[in-house]
């Protein structure tokens, strides 16, 4: 059995699903806080359990864990996503992110769970230059705002946890995931939102700074692999990129989304904000070497699955 955390999460629930799926047992666990439409996160957790291999616990990872299961390995999702959230209630990445993820390693240690995954993030990187693109082992010391400083403390908790004891942690940093049933919170989904409710669209840096977007099932691909790779690799710690390596404005994905939905967004153009990155590109080279991961999934396709998937939920709603 693994254990899921975060399982009611955009990640968190495609990775359960591709487990499920693949007949494991999964118990899921997550608080199912407000920091954006709870009913999306029940509407996951809904389609995870219908699945009987699945066990779900509400549970809150900023306190102490305690469960009475055997786990074979650990999927550390849970956290405080989003940057510009950040200046608005900065403790909940110390509360969720860092006490959590230190109770989850603690939880690990004291149940002898060897492997466990945990998520980062291309914020890491921060004010660092990109060359051939982000590299894992460029010196991630100039975080711009508290998220990226608490994914920058999970690699280091994660570090010392395996030097002291026999555990072996990968933590994958994920660059701007989207897809089906994604965040309301990022850019697609906000983008897509205000063009069918004709709202109006801000521009950061008047649409002009680049992410590399990544499609789900490239990432859950690259979860799926690296689960394979930590049961074998006598490493103990490592960490890996999980992007798709190329980087769009958000200016061209305002585009993307408007072909597909055949509407002109309103548009106000406004000046970068402080805690916002200019621009993410992950270097795949480690990754694609060590687990064989190759992401297919263009923007170009993957935008027009998400404006599907958006419509259809939309109007069940
Ligand atoms: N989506 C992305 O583009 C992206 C990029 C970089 C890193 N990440 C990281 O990947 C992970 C998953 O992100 P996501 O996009 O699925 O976010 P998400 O917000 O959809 O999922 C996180 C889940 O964790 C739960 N959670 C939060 N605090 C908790 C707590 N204290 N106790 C228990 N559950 C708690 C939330 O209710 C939520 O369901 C996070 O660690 C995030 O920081 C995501």
């Amino acid at each position: 059995m693994v254990l899921i955390t975060g399982c009611a999460g955009f990640i968190g629930f495609h990775v359960a699903l591709k487990f499920l799926s693949q007949g494991k047992l999964v118990f899921g666990i997550d608080n199912l806080n407000k920091y954006y439409d709870q009913d999306l996160k029940k509407k996951r957790l809904k389609i995870l359990k219908k699945k009987k291999n699945f066990k779900f616990k509400k549970i809150d990872i900023s306190k102490p864990l305690k469960l009475n299961q055997e786990f074979e390995a650990i999927l550390h999702f849970a956290a405080q996503p989003g940057v510009r959230y950040t200046i608005e209630n900065p403790f909940s990445y110390l509360s969720s992110n860092i006490v959590g993820t230190f109770n989850i390693l603690e939880f690990a240690k004291k149940n002898r769970i060897k492997n466990l995954i945990i998520a980062s993030s291309s914020s890491v990187y921060g004010l660092n230059k990109i060359k051939n693109g982000f590299k894992e082992n460029q010196l991630v010391d100039k975080p711009m705002q508290i998220y990226s400083v608490s994914k920058i403390t999970n690699e280091l908790m994660s570090f010392s946890y395996t030097y002291l004891n026999n555990m072996k942690i990968v933590a994958l940093r994920f660059f701007s995931v989207y897809g089906p049933w994604g965040r309301p919170d990022m850019a697609v989904y906000k983008f897509c939102e205000a063009i069918s409710k004709k709202k109006k669209i801000e521009l950061y840096n008047n649409g002009n700074n680049f992410r590399d977007y990544t499609y789900i099932s490239d990432v859950v691909d690259g979860v799926i692999k690296t689960f394979k790779y930590i049961k074998k690799t006598k490493k103990n710690f490592t960490i890996l990129n999980l992007g798709n390596s190329k980087t769009y404005s958000t200016k061209r994905l305002l585009f993307e989304i408007e072909k597909n939905l055949n509407k002109k967004a309103k548009v106000r153009f406004t000046p970068n904000l402080r805690e916002d990155i200019l621009k993410t590109k992950s270097n795949l080279s480690k990754v694609r070497k060590l687990i064989n991961y190759n992401p297919k999934v263009s923007l170009t396709v993957g935008i027009k699955k998400f404006t599907d998937w958006y419509i259809e939920y939309v109007q069940k709603k």
